[in-house]
């Protein structure tokens, strides 16, 4: 296992660290109220007992004098408690007690003085600690009474070794702990970055990684991979379309610039002007593909949603009908329109009529068969289920299931169609369109023909 020092710079360690501080002053406070509670209050009370001895020593020796005290600190002195008694004259020799002689500890007046003590067990001498409080009496005497606090001292260590051990355990488990979790956390990080880097070297299909463990990350990269996956569809579509719009308007220029070339060679006035008027008629067309380009983008992106008023579909059917019934019977068929009043729908006028157009354009085109040269259209306005419906049915050959939804992508026409006039764009700004009014555009079958169904949300008005 390599350390890597970026593991420092991590939040999950920094993270770790304040917590691994905040539990090392919690432990450290633990133990030291322990330590308080049991080896300190141990060599207090023992502290307390001397000092009362002392006191009570001292004040026996003020009231009945040397005589009064030497026999007491005899009999103490012969206890097997493990007390230490001394009383030495001015030169320090010992005049009772258990105590050799003064310990050279022994510097001031009074005071606590702590100091080896040799015992004599059988035959081995035996070093113990002792701990005594001293006190100059009258007439140069000292007094020194104190303990054998061997065992206090022993039991004191044991509890502070193990007070040191905890701690030093906490933090290394702690440590560890922060330095493991802040490891598998940066590795996790590292393997998005990784991941984007080469998805932002040019690999649109790489993903992010997902564990499956459903954790932040895993939510983090799911969701990340969701967008690219929307990134990598919208790419896609854009090269498509580009590649068809570079093709679909190569011919016609390609067209333009051979009329014009053979017009400048042939020198006559006449050829000149038709070719002018013809590259006049072409740039028209040209112009035009662009600008249903441009609607159908402008649609899709839904860009003018907030351009959307509240209308009544009705009129726009009536208007478009309107528009188009000429036209049919010019072709000897017919137009029937069909539009209840109050299809209230949140829609931008220009754009739905346009759609709207699009369909019966369709209708009239493609509207007719061998059988049936003549173009015979049903356009009907009508509520359904909560939602504003417009048909456009016509009795021509229709679409194949299969085509239905291939129809609708930019220049896509079908074979059977060829020989008509187009771009393969009308139904793609319906489509557009639609998307952009929350609606659907649906193709049906109308056996025979085809029924194009607009699905537009009813809008309900405040008033
Ligand atoms: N009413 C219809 N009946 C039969 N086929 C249709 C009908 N409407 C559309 N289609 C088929 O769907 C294709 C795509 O239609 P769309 O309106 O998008 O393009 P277009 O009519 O060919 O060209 P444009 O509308 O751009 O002038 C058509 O080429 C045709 O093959
Ligand atoms: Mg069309």
């Amino acid at each position: 296992m390599q350390f890597n020092p970026k593991i420092l710079k991590t939040s999950t360690f920094r993270l770790a660290a304040i917590y691994l501080l905040v539990f090392a002053i919690s432990v450290g406070s633990i133990l030291a109220y322990v330590f308080w509670n049991t080896a300190g209050l141990l060599e207090r009370q023992t502290d307390a007992t001397i000092r009362a001895e002392v006191q009570a020593l001292a004040d026996q020796y003020r009231l009945l004098g040397l005589r009064g005290i030497v026999d007491t600190v005899q009999r103490r002195s012969a206890e097997r408690g493990g007390g230490v008694y001394l009383i030495a004259d001015a030169n320090g020799k010992r005049v009772v007690g258990n105590l050799e002689s003064v310990p050279p500890q022994v510097i001031d007046e009074t005071g606590w003085i702590d100091f080896p003590l040799d015992i004599q067990i059988g035959q081995n001498k035996q070093r113990r600690s002792a701990r005594a409080f001293h006190t100059d009496l009258k007439d140069n005497y000292e007094l020194i009474v104190g303990r054998d606090v061997q065992e206090l001292r022993q039991f004191g260590d044991i509890i502070r070794r193990t007070l040191y051990w905890a701690l030093g355990i906490a933090l290394v488990l702690g440590l560890g702990g922060g330095l493991l979790t802040s490891r598998n956390f940066l590795r996790r990080v590292d393997a998005i970055t990784d991941a984007s880097r080469a998805i932002m070297g040019g690999n649109l299909s790489s993903r992010m990684p997902v564990l499956g463990t459903g954790d932040e990350l895993d939510k983090l990269s799911r969701s990340l991979n969701e967008m690219l996956d929307q990134i990598e569809r919208l790419m896609t579509g854009m090269k498509e379309v580009s590649s068809n719009v570079a093709h679909d308007l190569k011919t016609p220029l390609t067209r333009l610039r051979a009329r014009v070339e053979s017009a400048l060679r042939s020198n006559s006035k006449t050829e000149y002007r038709a070719a002018l008027d013809k590259t006049i008629e072409e740039s028209d067309r040209l112009l035009q593909t662009f600008n249903a380009l441009l609607s159908i983008a402008r649609a899709e992106s839904g860009q003018s949603r907030e351009m959307l008023q509240a209308i009544d579909a009705q009129e726009i059917v009536e208007g478009v009908a309107e528009l188009y019934e000429p036209i049919a019977e010019e072709e000897g068929g017919t137009l029937d329109v069909k539009a209840v009043a109050g299809l209230n729908v949140l829609a931008d006028r220009q754009l739905l009529s346009q759609a709207l157009s699009n369909l019966v354009d369709n209708a009239l085109k493609y509207g007719v068969t061998g059988e049936n040269p003549k173009p015979h259209i049903e356009i009907e306005g009508k509520l359904e289920e909560g939602n504003v419906v417009i048909l456009v049915a016509d009795k021509g050959a229709g679409i194949p299931a299969e085509d239905r939804a291939r129809v609708l992508d930019r220049f896509v026409r079908l074979d059977s169609s060829r020989s008509k006039p187009g771009n393969g764009l009308g139904l793609s700004l319906v489509a557009g369109v639609m998307k952009l009014h929350g609606g659907a555009l649906l193709l049906e079958d109308n056996a025979p023909g085809l029924r194009a169904k607009l699905v537009l949300p009813l809008h309900q008005s405040q008033s």
